[in-house]
Parts: structure tokens; C-alpha cells; sequence
């Protein structure tokens, strides 16, 4: 009879650990700790406005509307990339604890952008519609990141079991979709590219080699 075949040891030993953190702390508790993780950084921009609206004139900087704006899309991408990193931790380092919470990481993302782009159309463009025209002819990286927060909706709109279990093969098909809008965020930031290239670049590279473990996973798999 043949023998199972034994996983190579560091994979056992990462998954003993792993599994003692597991026994450590409950999915519900961690659940707690991933919402308060999301949450806080909309705690703080909303702390900061209403100090601001007390009289804290210099805690947003000169401009408070591009401030928020950019808050919000620096969160919107840090939540994009921990949404991304799931699959391959749980597939590599066999964190299968995170998987529960994939879904609520790529909701907050959700919400991070959609915020950004209600900030951007009331603090920047004043709700003038008129102007958004020009506005996207002169920055280009206005519409892939529109392009970006369009293509989300669809996800989060059959991000439920029940829509899981109506399109069976097709959702995980549909959801490949976080592939292009997340290479459509890095493409947004990197043309904002003006003095300080480190960032936008830093998580253009973050957001490849992401999409390529996905790539090396499925070439492997062949
Ligand atoms: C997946 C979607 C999006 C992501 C991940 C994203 C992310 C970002 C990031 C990381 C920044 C730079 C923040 C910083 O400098 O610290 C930024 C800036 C900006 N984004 Fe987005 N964004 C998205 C969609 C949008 C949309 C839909 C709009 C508006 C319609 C928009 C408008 C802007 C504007 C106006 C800036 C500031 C550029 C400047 O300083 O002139 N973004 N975004």
C-alpha cells in the first residue's frame, strides 16, 4: 500500500503554530479584530473633521477636502492589497484562519473607495458635473480609478452566499475581476506620479507580485 506523502517540515511546524493561534483565538474574535482594523482609519479622519470644524484649522494641512482625499485612497489601497494577500497565505503559509475574513477586508476596500470618490466629487470637483470632462481629459488617472470603482460594484453586490451558490462556477470567474481593478489602482496611482514616486511605485510592486503568485500558482498546477 502506498505511503501518504509527508509535507516537508516547515510546512507542518507553520501549521502547528498557526493551528495553536487558531485555539488561541476565536473566528468570531478575529473577526472583531479585522473589523477594528478596517474601521479605525474612518474613526480617525472623523475625529480629525470635527476637530477641524472646532477650530483645529492645521490638523488637515492647508487644503483639509485633498487631505481627506488622499487619506482615503492610501486606506482603499491597503485594504485592496490585504484583501489580495488572503489566497496566497492561506495556500502558501496555510493560514486557512484568514479566509473567513477575506470577504469583510474586501468590503472595507469597497467602502474605502467609494468614499474616495464621493470625497474627490465633493471637496475637489464642488459637485460642478460640468467641469469632470475636462477634468478627466486633463487627468487621465480619473478614469481608471472610475473605471476601478465601477468594476467593484458588481463584486459587492454578489459578494453573498446566496449569489455564491446562484452563479456556482461563474462567481469565482466574476471575481477575478479584483485582478484588474487592483492593476488599474496601481495604474491610477503611479500616473499621479510628481515629486514622490517611492509610494505609488512601492505598492505597484506589492500589487504584481500579488497577481504573480496567482499566475505561478496556476502555471505550478499544469
Ligand atoms: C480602486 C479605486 C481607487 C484606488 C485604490 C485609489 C487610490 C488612490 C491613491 C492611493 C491615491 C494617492 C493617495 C496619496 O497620495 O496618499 C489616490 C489619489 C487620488 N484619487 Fe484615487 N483611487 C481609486 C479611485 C478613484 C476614483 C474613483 C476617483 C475619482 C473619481 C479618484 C480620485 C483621486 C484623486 C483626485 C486623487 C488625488 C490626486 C492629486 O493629488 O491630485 N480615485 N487614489
Amino acid at each position: 500500500m502506498a505511503m501518504p506523502k509527508k509535507s516537508p517540515i516547515y510546512t507542518r511546524a507553520w501549521t502547528f503554530v498557526s493551528g495553536i493561534k487558531l485555539m488561541m483565538i476565536s473566528t468570531g474574535q478575529r473577526r472583531w479584530l479585522f473589523f477594528m482594523f478596517s474601521v479605525l482609519p474612518l474613526l480617525y479622519i472623523v475625529q480629525a473633521v470635527v476637530r477641524v470644524q472646532l477650530g483645529n484649522w492645521e490638523l488637515l494641512g492647508p487644503e483639509p477636502g485633498k487631505t481627506i482625499v488622499h487619506f482615503t485612497g492610501a486606506w482603499a489601497f491597503n485594504l485592496l492589497i490585504a484583501t489580495l494577500c488572503v489566497t496566497p497565505l492561506t495556500r502558501y503559509l496555510k493560514w486557512r484562519w484568514l479566509m473567513p475574513h477575506r470577504r469583510m477586508l474586501g468590503l472595507f476596500f469597497a467602502f474605502y473607495i467609494s468614499l474616495h470618490g464621493i470625497a474627490y466629487l465633493a471637496f475637489l470637483l464642488e459637485w460642478h458635473w460640468a467641469d469632470l470632462a475636462t477634468e478627466v481629459v486633463e487627468r487621465p488617472y480619473l478614469l481608471l480609478g472610475t473605471m476601478a470603482w465601477l468594476l467593484t460594484m458588481p463584486l459587492i453586490i454578489t459578494s453573498t452566499k446566496g449569489w455564491q451558490r446562484k452563479l456556482k462556477r461563474r462567481w469565482k470567474t466574476l471575481h477575478q475581476l479584483i485582478y484588474l481593478i487592483a492593476l488599474l489602482a496601481a495604474a491610477h496611482y503611479l500616473l499621479q506620479i510628481r515629486a514622490g514616486w517611492f509610494e505609488p511605485v512601492l505598492y505597484a510592486v506589492i500589487t504584481l507580485f500579488l497577481l504573480s503568485t496567482r499566475l505561478f500558482h496556476k502555471t505550478a498546477r499544469k
